[in-house]
């Protein structure tokens, strides 16, 4: 069964998320469908699978218009999607969550919990998926409850199923047991598309890459024979660099000292479980870990965003366990926030305007009461050029800009002061990978320039190239530490799973 969309468009008020797009879904091959964040990926599977209607164009199964009025129309039309935050009820079975929905029922309506555990086992067994259909959800692993999310669209009989960045979630063991999940669904007829903007998973998985850009196909590439740099160009529109350059580490005194620290979430449960850690000047030390293993919080209880349960902070030898913010930021501490939108720009004031964000009251800007608006000018000119944030005018409104440029705008302005800490959270999420480069020459320059870098990311690649020294976090707990020159992808993958150095070998 092939399916094909064509000419689909579909606009959200001015924005055109997908113009025109020509795609063919065929059976026993995996669809690498390649892009940048906000390229349209997401819009144009959920067309697919129903959630949303196309304003122009239409979906052929096997040359005859399909039309789909909700993801029900889509499921009975065999198409399934596994999206990027799992739909499981995190207090029922594997067994519970597979059938929610479509109860296999007994004698009275009565829902078959044998039935349904049967029916687990067997498309497990099938797929090489394998779970416990009687474990509960919230008590297994993230990659074996991505195995549940395939076993629900399996058990609705889908033939095409879309994974939306499946790998995100995932340590790099896990997602070499998804790929062969993956393959074995293709050897089986199924047809998959595999969202993701990770160069290197396509070209490991896929039989056949489009790519996606500003909502329109710009071209197609055969992993066998494309390179990065090939897939790159057409991702982003130009050519990409892709080493960054470091010269080895000079670690100086330590300007960050964090002990026995443990801090909460907002359920009141314990995020961040005695942990003790440094940054010396000079040296760029990474976190690395499978998103919501704490990190969030750690960050937060470091930049004084969250209160700690206990513990101690020291930064240049002063305690500021109890230091606000804006003291920190005020002693040389820079924060690249995770979630920019939510707390790195604002988006309806201008550039210059969050430039200018937390620092507008420095004696650079404002003498007493007044702001001095032509200095905040040129240094935000400045900090433009400098920074590569394109823009046709520092009075533009931030949210016009794209998220790259976001991004890049609040570098610029954390890089662009004397500081002495920066401590950069996700500093590349959702950025293209010319702007990722960029944004990495700069964090190394800073380094290289005596400021101590504390980066924490779920990218493993850009822990990897970056870090002269690798922690590792794992439910909250520092579990692993690592030589940034001899870590391997294996070793600190391992560690992200909670599998101790002793259980690996
Ligand atoms: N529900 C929505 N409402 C408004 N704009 C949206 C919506 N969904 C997506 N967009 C916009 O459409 C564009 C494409 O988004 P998306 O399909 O999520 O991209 P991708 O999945 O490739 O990252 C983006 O500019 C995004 O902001
Ligand atoms: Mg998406």
């Amino acid at each position: 069964m092939d399916i094909e969309l064509r000419g689909i468009t579909k606009r959200f008020g001015e924005v055109v998320a997908n113009s025109n797009v020509n795609l063919t879904i065929r059976a026993g091959e995996i669809l690498g469908l390649l892009g940048e964040n906000g390229a349209g990926k997401t819009t144009l599977m959920n067309i697919l699978s129903g959630l949303y209607r196309a304003d122009e164009g239409e979906i052929l199964i096997d040359g005859t218009p399909a039309r789909f009025d909700g993801a029900g129309d889509a499921i009975r039309a065999g198409i399934g999607m596994v999206h990027q935050h799992f739909m499981l009820v995190p207090v029922f079975t594997v067994a519970e969550n597979v059938v929610l929905g479509v109860e296999p029922t007994g004698r009275f309506d009565r829902l078959d919990i044998e039935k349904a555990r049967e029916q687990v086992r067997q498309i497990s067994a099938e797929y090489g998926l394998e779970v416990d259909p009687d474990a509960i959800i919230e008590e297994i692993p993230v990659g074996i409850q991505q195995r549940v999310e395939i076993i629900k669209v399996l058990f609705r009989s889908a033939y095409v199923l879309i994974f939306d960045e499946p790998t995100a979630v995932l340590t790099p063991q896990e997602v070499t047991e998804f790929f062969a999940i993956v393959r074995s669904l293709r050897d089986a007829g199924k047809a998959l598309v595999f969202i993701t903007h990770k160069l290197h998973e396509v070209r490991e998985v896929a039989d056949r890459i489009s790519v996606l850009r500003a909502g329109q196909i710009v071209g197609e590439g055969d992993p066998k024979t494309a390179t990065d740099a090939d897939l790159a160009e057409m991702m982003v529109g130009r050519q990409v660099r892709f080493e960054v350059e470091k010269e080895p580490v000079q670690p100086g005194d330590v300007l960050l000292d964090v002990s026995d620290l443990n801090v909460l979430d907002e359920r009141e449960e314990m995020a961040v479980n005695d942990v003790a850690l440094q940054v010396r000047a000079g040296e760029i030390v990474g976190i690395a870990g499978v998103q919501g293993n704490g990190q969030t919080e750690l960050v937060e209880a470091l930049t004084g965003l969250r209160p700690l349960l206990r513990g101690r902070v020291s930064f240049l030898g002063e305690d500021v366990t109890q230091a606000s913010a804006r003291r920190r930021h005020q002693l040389g501490m820079a924060h690249i926030p995770e979630d920019r939108q939510r707390s790195g720009i604002i988006g309806e004031f201008n550039i210059a305007e969050n430039m200018v964000l937390n620092s507008y009251y420095d004696e650079r800007f404002s003498s007493g009461p007044t702001l001095r608006w032509l200095d905040v000018y040129q240094q935000t000119a400045a900090n433009v050029a400098a920074f590569d944030v394109r823009t046709s005018s520092i009075f533009d409104h931030a949210d016009h800009l794209s998220g790259g440029n976001q991004q890049k705008l609040v570098v610029a302005r954390e890089l662009s002061r004397d500081i002495k800490l920066l401590v950069a959270s996700q500093p590349t999420r959702g950025v293209d990978v010319g702007s990722i480069e960029y944004i990495h020459k700069r964090i190394v320059e800073a380094r290289d320039s005596g400021v101590g870098v504390l980066i924490i990311s779920t990218e493993l690649d850009e822990i990897l190239s970056l870090s002269d020294r690798i922690l590792v976090m794992f439910r909250g707990r520092i579990v692993a530490e690592f030589d940034g020159d001899k870590a391997t992808v294996n070793e600190v993958g391992l560690a992200m799973a909670g599998v101790t150095a002793e259980q690996a070998a």
